[in-house]
């Protein structure tokens, strides 16, 4: 058995494959590298009553990787590129030997996995730590949860410009209810729960543009929405609202938020 160990700038992710299978997943929040590293190992043996014995390797990724060296409790570890596992996690969640992924971690990165060949193509800052820092000081608040039920009743119309504020009818591919400027109207009657569903909006339009363009230049149309952030349901609205105007496809692999740590566990095997 392989563990694969992703160690995200916030969450730490775990998961234990075997033969090519992911058979358990846990997540703990990062504090540093070599705590998240040996308690995420930790907690999946002891969770699980695996005997250390049956563990051959640790294979470890993210941002806090460079920060293991040598071996964890004497199983070697060894360590996989960021965008590599995020490509052969991609594609084994999505059953595609070709496609393109939108991580949306604390920030977010797109990655264009094929077979034998996985490429960078880029980025963005905005992600799901824009989303909390943003909240932090406009909403004083700084739980995700907190965030999305005060998201769940906002209007958009009372923060954002939307086109039909300014000539009042659709545009092009664009309907009036598109968005002109993110935060451009900002009414003085603007409710925090307003904000939130529009700090909410900008992250994921930002972030579905560039999808959209990132599959455009790869002659792809559908896009993986892996990291915690594909599990948002108003951020998949506005995804989806995105997909229908500029005619691609968003997948949301279920348990998106281990496709790092699959992707590291998985090269680790294919290496054998
Ligand atoms: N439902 C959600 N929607 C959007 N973002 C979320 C959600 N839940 C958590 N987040 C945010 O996602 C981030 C953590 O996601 P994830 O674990 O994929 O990132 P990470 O691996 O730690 O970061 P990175 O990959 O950028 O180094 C945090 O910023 C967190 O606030
Ligand atoms: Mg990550």
């Amino acid at each position: 058995m392989i563990i694969g160990i992703d160690i995200g700038s916030t969450t730490t992710k775990a998961v234990l494959v075997e033969q090519g299978t992911v058979i358990q997943r846990i997540k703990t929040r990062a504090i540093d590298a070599v705590t998240s590293a040996t308690g995420a190992f930790g907690k999946m043996v002891l969770e699980n009553n695996i005997p250390m014995s049956e563990i051959t390797r640790i294979a470890i990724t993210g941002v806090g990787a460079s920060k293991i060296k040598g071996s964890i409790f004497g199983i070697p570890t060894e360590k996989v590129d960021e965008f590599t596992a995020i490509g052969k996690g991609g594609m084994f969640q999505s059953g595609r030997d070709n496609i393109i992924i939108t991580n949306i971690g604390t920030g977010t990165v797109i990655i264009e996995a094929r077979k034998n060949e996985i490429n960078h193509v880029g980025g963005s800052g905005v992600g799901g730590g824009t989303i909390l820092g943003l909240s932090k000081k406009l909403l004083q608040s700084t739980t995700f949860s907190d965030i999305m039920d005060m998201a769940a009743t906002g209007s958009l119309n009372q923060v954002d410009l939307l086109l039909e504020d300014i000539i009042g009818t659709d545009l092009s591919f664009l309907s009036r209810e598109a968005t002109a400027a993110n935060f451009g109207k900002m009414l003085d009657s603007a409710k925090n729960e307003d904000i939130a569903r529009a700090i909410i909006n900008m992250v994921y339009q930002v972030i579905g543009m560039l999808s959209v363009f990132a599959a455009r230049s790869k002659d792809s149309d559908c896009v993986l929405v892996t990291g915690s952030g594909s599990d948002n349901a108003i951020g998949k609205k506005t995804l989806e609202e995105i997909a229908r105007m500029y005619q691609i496809h968003f997948e949301f692999p279920a348990g998106a938020e281990y496709t790092t740590a699959i992707g590291a566990g998985l090269s680790a095997v294919d290496a054998l």
